[in-house]
């Protein structure tokens, strides 16, 4: 990760969701001053010192004025595309963006663009063959900012976990099920390192920025091991096991589609060619930290006195719920 970037750094994060928001906490430690997108009236936070909010909802016809944007160097791009398969964040800004002296432009892209290898690996040079409709989209607007003009580099995702986004709480609440299929894996991959590697690329010289850049730990493994250790780690007992072919029936069409496709997603070109070191090269490391963060958040929760307009009326609380164990 670098130490410092550059004076005058201005990052654009086009939708401050949950990679966004990580990625914008990363940057303010390094002296850039950074601007989020939200879609909804109002932001998820207060602008703070170094970071600031901008409306985008290109469906409300609320885009960012040029004036908004000037002085950004650098940009992010973690909005998906749209129902209709159409890149609303391209269609959008993108001329705005080609008036700006933009130094590099992340974009969050996903492994579904390679579909289904029935187990084999995929690495940048696998041709992209997606079996579904959202990850034909997907390639489609990927293709659409690799050849926008911009200075894109393209970060081909699997899952995402991390803090807030980790198989605890449905351990704790019951709601975590146990399904095996034989041969089956899955991808992950911690949002720390994504915040890593996209630093990690952005201070790359732009010769050595590959545009297309797979970020998924050195684990691939199926879904009954990850959560058995997330059990073990709560030192909760596992959910029965159930057989795939017995629940798929009754899962819901997108959980259905995450089962269709059994691929193992290669980081050689990050980690070997462009030297980055993974934090957390497994779920083992990855979900410690998770659980250890959520733990701390839960805590800072309980400690801090609530306000007056965060007290609620007596009798009108919650009922004492799943907490996380200490
Ligand atoms: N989650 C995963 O496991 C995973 C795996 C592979 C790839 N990805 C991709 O990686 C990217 C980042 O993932 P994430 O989980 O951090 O996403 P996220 O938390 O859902 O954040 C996405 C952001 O984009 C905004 N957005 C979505 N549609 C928009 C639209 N039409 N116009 C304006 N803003 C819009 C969202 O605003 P709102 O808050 O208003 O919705 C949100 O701020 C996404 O493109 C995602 O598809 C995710």
């Amino acid at each position: 990760m670098p130490q410092g970037l550059p004076a005058g750094t201005s990052v654009l994060v086009l939708g401050g969701g949950y990679t966004g928001r990580r990625f914008a906490a990363a940057l303010g430690p390094l002296g850039a001053s950074v601007t989020l997108t939200h879609r909804g009236p109002e932001p998820p936070e207060a602008d703070a010192p170094g970071r600031r909010w901008l409306r985008l909802d290109p469906v409300a016809g609320v885009v960012p004025t040029a004036e908004q944007l000037a002085g950004t160097t650098h940009g992010l791009v973690t909005i998906p595309p749209d129902g209709e398969g159409r890149d609303p964040a391209l269609e959008a800004l993108g001329p705005a963006l080609r008036q700006l002296s933009l130094q590099w432009l992340g974009y969050l892209s996903t492994t579904g663009i390679y579909g289904d290898l029935q187990g084999a690996w995929a690495d940048e040079d696998t041709p992209p063959n997606p079996g579904l409709g959202r990850s034909r989209a997907r390639l489609a607007c990927e293709r659409a900012w690799l050849d926008s003009g911009l200075p894109v580099q393209s970060f081909r995702l699997p899952a995402i976990y991390g803090p807030g986004r980790s198989p605890f709480q449905g351990l704790l609440t019951g709601q975590g099920r146990l399904v095996h299929k034989p041969g089956q894996v899955f991808c992950r991959i911690h949002v720390d390192d994504i915040v890593g590697a996209l630093l990690h690329c952005l201070a790359l010289p732009p010769q050595r920025r590959p545009a297309v850049v797979n970020v998924s730990d050195d684990a691939p493994c199926p879904s009954s091991e990850t959560l058995g250790y997330a059990a073990h780690l709560l030192g909760y007992p596992l959910p029965p096991a159930q057989r795939y072919a017995d629940v798929a029936p009754h899962m819901s069409p997108m959980a259905l589609s995450f089962w269709s496709e059994n691929r193992r997603v290669s980081n050689r070109l990050l980690c070997l060619a462009l030297g980055y070191r993974l934090r957390y090269p497994s779920y083992r490391e990855g979900f410690r930290a998770s659980l250890a963060e959520e733990r701390a958040t839960a805590s800072a929760q309980v400690t801090r006195p609530a306000s007056a307009a965060e007290r609620p009326a007596p009798g009108t609380g919650p009922e004492p719920s799943a907490r996380m164990p200490a």
